[in-house]
């Protein structure tokens, strides 16, 4: 949100850029995809920091029960125009708590795709990836993807999930299945519960 102050129509320039990728037919649905792999059909699914909706919307269209959470309103309302029929919410993921909405059912998966975990606020990291951890079933996984460069170690993640009660599951670096090693410029991290 302090990108959206320091920039009113940040917002809606990211929602009209996805817009228009859509149009020209860019393939906007490899993490979905991943995660639809994981799962069986009719799973419980927790975008996390959804964005204007492109990888719950895809989810909830393979046929399952999807919930996204986003700290900004002007693209949960995108979300809910562009991908009707999941749950679209506004909130903090450092402050998730959706048993006190209504939504007291664990999670089979949750995503967090495009670098949510770089745009959080520093300090709030350790706490989002443990309200996180509240949310997932114990046999769930968490899929987390985010680059490198973006002031978020790799290694300082990976002990900030432990902290939180996640550890790694599959480490890969994309979303189509590269392994991960130690030169890796991307991160997607599949965690359980441990
Ligand atoms: C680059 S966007 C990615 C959106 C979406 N996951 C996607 O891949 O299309 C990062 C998102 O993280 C959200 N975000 C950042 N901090 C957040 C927080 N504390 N709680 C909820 N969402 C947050 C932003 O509002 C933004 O929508």
């Amino acid at each position: 949100m302090q990108k959206v102050a320091a920039n009113p129509n940040h917002s809606q320039w990211y929602i009209e850029r996805f817009r228009s990728m859509a149009r020209e037919g860019a393939d906007l649905a490899g993490e979905a995809r991943l995660v639809d792999a994981l799962v069986p059909r009719g799973a419980r699914i927790l975008d996390a920091g959804c964005g204007s909706g492109r990888v719950g919307g895809f989810l909830a269209a393979a046929g399952h029960d999807v919930v996204g959470v986003d700290v900004d309103p002007v693209l949960i309302a995108a979300a809910e125009h562009d991908h009707p029929g999941p749950r679209w919410l506004v909130g903090d993921l450092a402050e998730l708590d959706l048993p006190s909405r209504g939504i007291a059912e664990p999670f089979d998966i949750i995503v967090s795709a495009g670098n949510v975990m770089a745009f959080l606020a520093p300090s709030t990291r350790a706490q989002v990836l443990g309200r996180l951890c509240a949310h997932l079933s114990t046999d769930g996984r968490a899929v987390i993807g985010f680059g490198a460069g973006r002031d978020y170690e790799f290694s300082r993640f990976f002990d900030d999930a432990a902290e939180a009660g996640l550890v790694p599951d599959l480490l890969l670096s994309t979303w189509d299945l590269r392994p991960f090693t130690d030169k890796s410029d991307f991160l997607v991290a599949l965690l359980r519960v441990a």
